[in-house]
């Protein structure tokens, strides 16, 4: 796939489509009115034939003159007012599968811009690029006659002002990079977990960061109970698979500040001897989506050579049932040497992560960002269009906020406060990994985390809503959606310009 930015006139760019976008306000824009003028006056006669510029509206007109492309999208882009890079996003998500169904090879259109003056060009440009090629992601592995439905687009032009080209295609590059290491990890979580073993998750990082020139270790099970991490090991008991702790570094010569990534690795969640209801559980091989983000966001900050030294900490296992596997009521001792009493074996992700989150706050980091498919709790509270976050710092939480803001990726903070704490304790160990019986679910599961964290500035994302999509709202396939990657690759990138403008 190629994309092109350039500010060359819409109508000398040759290829299959080009793309005008129409406001739904009286009265074409000059560039418009002239092309409609030099192919006949066929966009004017579609706008009194029914197109009407509502948003998301398109119309496919095929020209023989005037203009270098074969077709012409008018694409209804709304009330100019209204038009901020929210709507930009989904319009131009479902511009790209409409003209992949119309066996589109190339198309060319003028950069949309957003009314909304909080929007900049950078995020504006990103946008288009990452919507096209997260759009058009699509994961057919196992299908042995690949259906070779739709000619792929290769190529697509975006025109801006001169003055703009430079910056636009600094923009351009720095987002392929991150939508590329978004839509790797969306194989991952798509993998079925008989394909994506903790091995095979930690044989990817592996394969990764040498592509991309960072380190990454892998420790097995007996390293893994040196360190101590028997709250992680506890989980892994019952699975005959073997579980990985993978710590990628990306450690540039120049760097501001330290940051840990850490990732919910469970490849499969059964739920152990508390075992899930057979509806749905297929979806649990998902529950890697955090360990899948970590991996991404390494990915992205090494593509796009961000200066700062972060750290990305994978806990991989399965959670199975078996006569091995830990039992409700079980007490372990975690690395932190903090005991915990497994109330439920189904709440696993905070189990593994109080190792990894513990063994993160060794690294001494000025911040830690964990992602998990934590709770159902979550997804009760926020359904799909935001992820939960919960920090226990008021300045991380603007700047994420911020980067949520930029990135598209929507951030909901919840509380933390000490009231809750009391809801996990233990009759017999200093916390249980279950709270109160339909109360504050994803909170509580938070507060666990918390109780491991010391006082590292820390953001925990909670990401059992967004990570995976049944197709209903996302604008394209069904499965994983790569959530976080590009969300904390933002986070990542504001931390060091905080940092640089600092010194
Ligand atoms: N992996 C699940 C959470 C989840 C649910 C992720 C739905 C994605 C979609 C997690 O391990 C889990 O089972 N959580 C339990 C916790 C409960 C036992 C306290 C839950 O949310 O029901
Ligand atoms: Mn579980
Ligand atoms: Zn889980």
């Amino acid at each position: 796939m190629r994309f092109n930015i350039v500010s060359t006139a819409l109508n000398t760019i040759s290829g299959d489509v080009c793309v005008l976008g129409i406001y739904k306000e009286k009265g074409l824009p000059k560039q418009v009115s002239d092309i409609d003028r030099s192919c006949g006056g066929m966009i004017k006669e579609a706008m009194r034939y029914g197109f009407n510029a509502e948003f998301g509206r398109q119309c496919l007109l095929h020209v023989d003159k005037g203009i270098k492309a074969k077709r012409i999208l008018l694409l209804g882009l709304g009330k100019r007012s209204e038009l901020d890079l929210k709507k930009i996003r989904i319009l131009l998500a479902r511009m790209c599968l409409y003209l992949r169904q119309q066996n589109t090879k190339s198309y060319c259109m003028q950069l949309i811009r957003s009314s909304d003056r909080r929007d900049s060009f950078s995020d504006t440009v990103e946008a288009h690029i990452t919507s096209h090629e997260s759009a058009l992601y699509e994961f057919n592995q196992y299908k042995t006659e690949r259906k070779e439905e739709y000619i792929p687009i290769v190529e697509a032009s975006f025109v801006c002002l001169a003055s703009e080209l430079k910056s636009a295609k600094e923009s351009a590059k720095k987002a392929h990079h991150v939508v590329q290491a978004m839509n790797l990890i969306r194989n991952l979580v798509n993998e079925p977990s008989n394909m994506l073993t903790p091995s095979n998750l930690a044989r990817y990082a592996v394969s990764m960061s040498k592509r991309d020139g960072i380190s990454c270790k892998v420790y097995g099970r007996k390293e893994i109970e040196k360190m101590g991490m028997r709250a992680f090991l506890g989980v892994a008991k019952g699975s005959a698979e073997e579980p990985k702790f993978i710590v990628m570094e990306h450690k540039p010569k120049k760097s501001h500040g330290k940051i840990c990534v850490v990732g919910k690795g469970i490849t499969f969640d059964s739920g152990g001897i508390s075992i899930k209801p057979s509806k749905g559980m297929d979806e649990m091989k998902m529950d890697m989506g955090g360990a899948a983000a970590t991996i991404g966001i390494m990915d992205a900050v090494a593509r796009l050579k961000i200066p700062v030294h972060v750290y990305g900490i994978v806990a991989a296992c399965e959670n199975m049932p078996s006569g091995t596997a830990q039992k409700p009521g079980d007490v372990v001792e975690t690395m932190s040497g903090k005991t915990v009493e497994i109330a439920n074996t189904d709440a696993e992700g905070r189990l593994i992560l109080a190792d990894a989150l513990h063994y993160a706050t060794t690294l001494k980091p000025d911040a830690i960002v964990d992602l998990a498919t934590l709770t159902g709790a979550v997804v009760v509270a926020l359904g799909s269009h935001a992820t939960g976050m919960f920090t226990n710092n008021s300045v991380l939480a603007k700047t994420m906020e911020a980067a949520a803001f930029q990135s598209g990726e929507a951030v909901w903070r919840l509380p933390v406060w000490e009231d809750y704490q009391e809801d996990v304790k233990s009759d017999i160990a200093d916390i249980k990994n279950i709270g109160l019986p339909m109360e504050a679910g994803s909170i509580t599961a938070a507060m666990f985390l918390k109780f491991f964290i010391g006082k590292t500035p820390w953001i925990h994302l909670d990401i059992a809503g967004t990570a995976w999509t049944d197709g209903r709202k996302h604008i394209g396939v069904k499965g994983a959606t790569g959530s976080g990657v590009r969300l904390v690759t933002r986070f990542i990138e504001e931390i060091s310009e905080m940092k640089a403008s600092r010194r």
